[in-house]
């Protein structure tokens, strides 16, 4: 889908479809769309003042061949309150037009954003949320394969002197986007199609293609090693485990510089193991390798940035299956950090996994680590389907991940992490249990789990399994994985060196 800025006057634009949005307030017709009401002789006031174009968040408006606009359709679509308008509003509203047009065969149109939003962040947003709107489920489907597809949209109001701004910005947004939807397109791949030796190949092509290192560990790597904590799990499937590690490299690097170290659960398909889950819904937990794909996203999109930080991704991934040869609850294991691990219950698989992917991200000298899970049932119960939940070992680290979830229009939320939290994982005969003692906080005692294995080492932690998968179809976006944290980390990882010399 090609993306362009249009500098000619939107309403005598030849073009299947012009897109703008309305508010919630007195007056709708304003700014922009009081131009293309005075270009249609008022027909569009006529339409608020009757009550038919409310304003309200993501309501549609389609009109056929209106009077006086060159352009043969106008959509508009509803922008809620003015006061309530931000970043990731008018994402949500760039997205709501392309699936409403796209569902009715258009291929070209343009979009105008009030003139506030014409501006080089602006355009960025609204390529992201195009391109996130485009997204489909459907590459397994045979049969009534819509060929739908956009082909141009070109964003109009903008000048001449704003264009090259805008261009590169729609760049950037292409490249978030595209990078989010490479996670998507993993989260959604079922588990017979995405083993953990498929997601390996996966991000080495990619790494290939954007030029970044990779090393994948095999079996036998990952035995010499003493990942004790990963092959547990693993033990429990014919599927060998892969442990992906992929590097970013800064143009000119310094020496003592911080390294980012970025970790994510891969667990490719999650059985529970011997602490089997019930059957109901389990077809779900192919997405359980969410936190990994995230940070494969994350690599891609940082490989075409070029931030000034260097970044190291270990994603451990491997199935849990309740095999022959699978753990059980009771067994003892020793983690690559040497910490020795009671495992009461096989389904709290993620947090071992974690383990010796944070420290393996340690001894390649990471300096601080963010990890991606969908660790828990729990955080949903707390949060629901809207906040990812955020635990950290340091605050200022903590501030910096929620910043730039605030401005890539992420929900994240703060949770908390008290050392009294850490008796609820004592072990009778190891050094820490997999699973919380006692009621409650089931989020938090995982959280407290990981804490254990980042030791001094910044850290922070995501807990996306209530946020990384959309169980309904929106406006906005297909059903299924949503890419959440991807388009946060971006933003984390290129602020993160901001006081350092220009590259
Ligand atoms: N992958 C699950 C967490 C999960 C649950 C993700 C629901 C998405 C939706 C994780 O491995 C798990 O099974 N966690 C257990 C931990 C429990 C056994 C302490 C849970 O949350 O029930
Ligand atoms: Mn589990
Ligand atoms: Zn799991």
């Amino acid at each position: 889908m090609q993306i362009s800025i249009e500098t000619r006057p939107a309403a005598t634009l030849d073009t299947e479809a012009l897109v703008s949005y309305v508010f919630e307030q007195d007056d709708s017709i304003q700014g922009a769309v009081a131009e293309l009401d005075r270009a249609a002789g008022g027909a569009l006031r006529k339409l608020t003042q009757s009550g038919e174009i409310t304003g309200k968040a993501l309501e549609t408006t389609l009109l056929h061949s209106v009077a006086g606009l060159a352009p043969q359709r106008l959509l508009l679509v509803g922008a809620g309150k003015p006061e309530k308008f931000a970043s990731a509003e008018l994402r949500r509203v760039a997205a709501t037009a392309l699936r409403y047009l796209k569902a009715r065969s258009v291929k070209r149109f343009a979009v105008l954003p009030r003139e506030n939003d014409r501006s080089a962040a602006a355009a960025q947003i609204i390529t992201e949320g195009l391109l996130l709107a485009n997204f489909e489920a459907d590459k397994y489907k045979t049969e009534n394969k819509n060929h739908k597809e956009v082909e141009a949209v070109a964003l109009a109001g903008w000048n001449e002197a704003g264009r090259g701004d805008a261009e590169r910005s729609i760049e950037r947004g292409r490249i978030v986007a595209e990078a989010q939807n490479f996670t998507r397109e993993l989260v959604n791949e079922p588990s017979n199609r995405l083993t953990p030796r498929v997601l390996a190949e996966r991000a080495e092509a990619m790494a290939r293609e954007v030029g970044l290192q990779a090393d994948i560990l095999d079996e036998r790597r990952i035995k010499e090693l003493k990942m004790g904590a990963l092959l547990s799990v693993a033990q429990g499937s014919e599927e060998p485990p892969r442990v992906i590690v992929l590097t970013y490299a800064p143009p000119q690097p310094r020496p003592g510089a911080p390294v980012i170290g970025l970790i994510g659960k891969a667990v490719t398909f999650d059985t529970g193991g011997i602490s089997i889950k019930p059957a109901d819904g389990m077809e779900k937990m192919k997405y359980d390798m969410a936190g990994g794909a995230t940070m494969l996203g994350v690599m891609r999109a940082l490989a075409r940035l070029n931030p000034a930080v260097k970044v190291i991704t270990v994603v451990p991934a491997t199935e849990n299956m309740p095999g022959g040869r699978a753990q059980k609850p009771g067994d003892v294991q020793i983690s690559l950090s040497g910490k020795s691990i009671e495992v009461i219950n096989t389904d709290a698989e993620g947090r071992l996994v974690l383990a010796d992917g944070m420290e393996y991200a340690k001894k390649l000298g990471c300096t601080h680590l963010v990890d991606a899970a969908t660790l828990t049932g729990a955080i949903v119960v707390a949060l629901a389907n809207v906040n990812v939940g955020v635990f950290g070992s340091e605050a200022a680290l903590t501030q910096r991940v929620l910043a730039s979830a605030r401005a890539v229009g992420e929900k994240m939320w703060p949770m908390p992490l008290d050392d009294d939290y850490r008796e609820m994982i004592k072990s009778t005969i190891a050094d820490i249990q997999n699973v919380g003692s006692g009621k409650g906080g089931g989020a938090i005692t995982a959280a407290m789990f990981l804490k254990e294995f980042a030791g001094d080492t910044p850290w922070v932690h995501l807990d996306i399994a209530g946020t990384a998968w959309l169980d309904e179809a929106k406006p906005w976006a297909a059903k299924g994985a949503s890419g959440v944290a991807v388009r946060t980390l971006v933003d984390f990882v290129m602020r993160f060196d901001e006081d350092a010399p220009a590259a």
